[in-house]
């Protein structure tokens, strides 16, 4: 192998173990109640966080509240600094997020959070539902590693059941996102179980994985 090649493996791999060690530079793109909760969990589990929305100005007290590991920047800003992206957006602007961050998500673990409702979300919402919402996410989020999860269970208990053993259905296939979105559900102080993304519709609210469970309630529901 050239010489060159074999430096930048080796400082890539250095740098993802670094980043393992340090915490997740994690970009919360959209951060009202679910994003700013998820997010302030991040920030004092010692990663730091990166809250984004249309309006970064509003999110001062957000900010001040979740402590020293979180900063406050552009959609663009954050998804550019981080390791991995974290979306809670109402999913009518999934279309308007994948034009602006176009080619920012390749490589990237990709976090979503946000759910289609065909009332709220207009034909965006209708379109993700009938098709399958992993497979939606993946048509905006093109060359991402997709993970699904904390889609319905409350933001008021994401923050309320963090830390008492409580699971999070992860839809995720591939390795990394499998690995980071365990990660991240376990840092937010839940226990992962990972699910394949053809699943992910049954995570949707009012799906059969909807609602504060057990792992051994996920696992039973969904067969896994
Ligand atoms: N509420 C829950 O308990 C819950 C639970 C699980 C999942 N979810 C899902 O999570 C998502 C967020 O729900 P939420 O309750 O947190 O909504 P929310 O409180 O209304 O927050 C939405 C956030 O997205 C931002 N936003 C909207 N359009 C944007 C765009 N084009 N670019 C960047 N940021 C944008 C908003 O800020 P600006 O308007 O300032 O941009 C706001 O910060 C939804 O898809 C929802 O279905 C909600």
């Amino acid at each position: 192998m050239p010489r060159f090649l074999y430096l930048t493996f080796a400082s890539l791999a250095l740098l993802s173990s670094q980043a393992m060690a340090d915490g997740l530079k994690i970009a919360v793109i959209g951060a009202g109640n679910v994003g700013g909760t998820l997010g302030t969990l991040w920030a004092q589990a010692g990663h730091p966080v990166m809250f984004s929305s249309r309006h970064p100005e509003e999110l001062t007290d957000l900010v001040k509240a979740a402590g020293a590991n979180a900063r406050v920047g552009s959609v663009s800003e954050a998804a550019t600094w981080a390791d991995v992206i974290v979306l809670s957006v109402p999913y009518g602007a999934m279309p308007v997020v994948a034009e602006q961050l176009k080619g920012a998500f390749q490589g990237k673990v990709v976090l979503s959070a946000s759910n289609p409702f065909s009332g709220r979300d207009g034909d965006t919402g209708r379109k993700a539902l009938a098709q399958g919402v992993a497979l939606a996410d993946q048509q905006y989020l093109p060359g991402a590693h997709l993970v699904r999860a904390f889609n319905a269970i409350g933001y008021a208990s994401m923050k309320g059941q963090s830390g008492k053993g409580k699971a999070i259905p992860t839809f995720a296939d591939d390795a990394q996102a499998r690995e980071m979105g365990a990660r991240l559900v376990r840092d937010a102080g839940f226990v992962p179980v990972l699910l394949p993304l053809s699943k992910a519709n049954d995570g949707l609210p009012g799906g059969p994985l909807s609602g504060v469970l057990t792992e051994a309630q996920i696992r039973e529901k969904s067969g896994h």
